[in-house]
């Protein structure tokens, strides 16, 4: 079986992946983007990356886009994407390990002081302040898909007062700890008894700028947001000045509209925002590799795919 690799990788990162995943799935040919002699007939699968837009057309033999990306907004925004073949998604317990680390992080850093301390440091300060325990401390998950359920019982197992907001009531059962709701009717009531707010939705039109002013004053003075999943999930100016006005004490921020963030941005500079280079969740190479593998072995033996996106509701 012939596959493409393609995608926008780091310096010797594409080198890597095609290496994993000829290990792990020796039975195919790996071709990556570009390749002298790439034989675009008979592709039959393609293993991505945020590929250019374009890459995936011209593929008659194309019969599943596997990606080795969580997030798949950029892949359905793709019209050379063609609508019949199937896009499988990166759903891998590593990078919901790693997610779930994260998220427990910041929001321990906000129980705790811990992002005020590190600002009291650069201004040599001793300034010890009241110690939280965890079960004072509210917390909704936006999402409880792959991620957001990893999150909520990690956080739930730490001691804090987990809910999680989802689509549909109809969806997997939630963890016992985590008190779920969901449908958009609810969230108005959710959002002021919880004082921190961690995103973990999928970009799609429902969810796109959710995050906004209407959003933020629903919140407790005081809260914080810990956005995880897109950066087209918050309206920048929003948070900007719901931060400012003192409403909101914190943002933890892994992911922007413009990625890399432009210097020039507030964010970087905020002291109310804390940042990081969308590195919540990488996709864990000796893992992922196997989940494709499987993935793959399914298409060549008519077996069920794993982790399909639904085109309609767009994750
Ligand atoms: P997922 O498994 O598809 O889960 C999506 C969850 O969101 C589901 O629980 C779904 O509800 C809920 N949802 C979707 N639309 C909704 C709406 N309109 N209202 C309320 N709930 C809604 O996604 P995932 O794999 O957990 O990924 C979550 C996010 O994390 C994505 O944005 C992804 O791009 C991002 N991510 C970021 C990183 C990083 O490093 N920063 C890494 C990986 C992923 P139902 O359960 O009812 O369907
Ligand atoms: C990372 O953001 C992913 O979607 O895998």
């Amino acid at each position: 079986m012939h596959v493409l690799l393609s995608g926008r990788f780091e310096a010797r990162e594409g080198e890597a992946w095609l290496r994993t995943l000829r290990a792990a799935a020796p039975w195919c040919t790996w071709w990556p983007e570009g390749a002298a002699g790439l034989p675009r007939d008979a592709i039959r699968a393609a293993v991505v990356a945020n590929p250019a837009p374009g890459a995936l057309g011209a593929l008659p033999n194309l019969g599943l886009v596997q990606s080795l990306w969580a997030g798949v907004e950029k892949l359905l925004a793709d019209v050379s994407l063609p609508a019949e073949v199937p896009l499988a998604r990166m759903v891998d317990p590593a990078m919901s390990t790693a997610m779930a680390e994260t998220a427990l992080w910041a929001v321990l850093s906000l129980q705790r002081g811990f992002f005020d301390y590190a600002a009291l440091q650069a201004a040599t300060q001793w300034q010890p302040r009241p110690q939280r325990r965890a079960d004072e401390v509210t917390v909704l998950v936006l999402g409880l898909g792959a991620m957001g359920r990893a999150v909520a019982m990690r956080l739930a197992a730490q001691g804090y007062r987990v809910s999680a907001w989802r689509a549909s009531a109809a969806s997997a059962a939630a963890p016992a700890a985590v008190a779920s709701h969901a449908g958009s009717a609810v969230l108005e009531t959710l959002l002021p008894v919880h004082e921190v707010v961690v995103n973990l939705l999928p970009l799609t039109p429902a969810t796109r700028g959710l995050l906004g002013a209407r959003f933020f004053a629903a919140m407790p003075r005081g809260g914080a947001i810990v956005n995880l999943a897109r950066g087209a999930h918050l309206v920048d100016d929003d948070l900007l000045r719901a931060l400012d006005d003192g409403h909101l004490r914190r943002a933890v921020l892994d992911v922007f509209t413009t990625e890399p963030l432009p210097a020039a941005h507030r964010y970087w500079r905020h002291p109310q925002v804390t940042l990081l280079p969308h590195v919540a969740a990488l996709t864990d190479l000796r893992s992922a590799s196997g989940v494709v593998a499987h993935n793959l072995q399914a298409l060549r033996d008519g077996a069920p795919i794993a982790h399909l996106v639904d085109r309609a509701r767009g994750y």
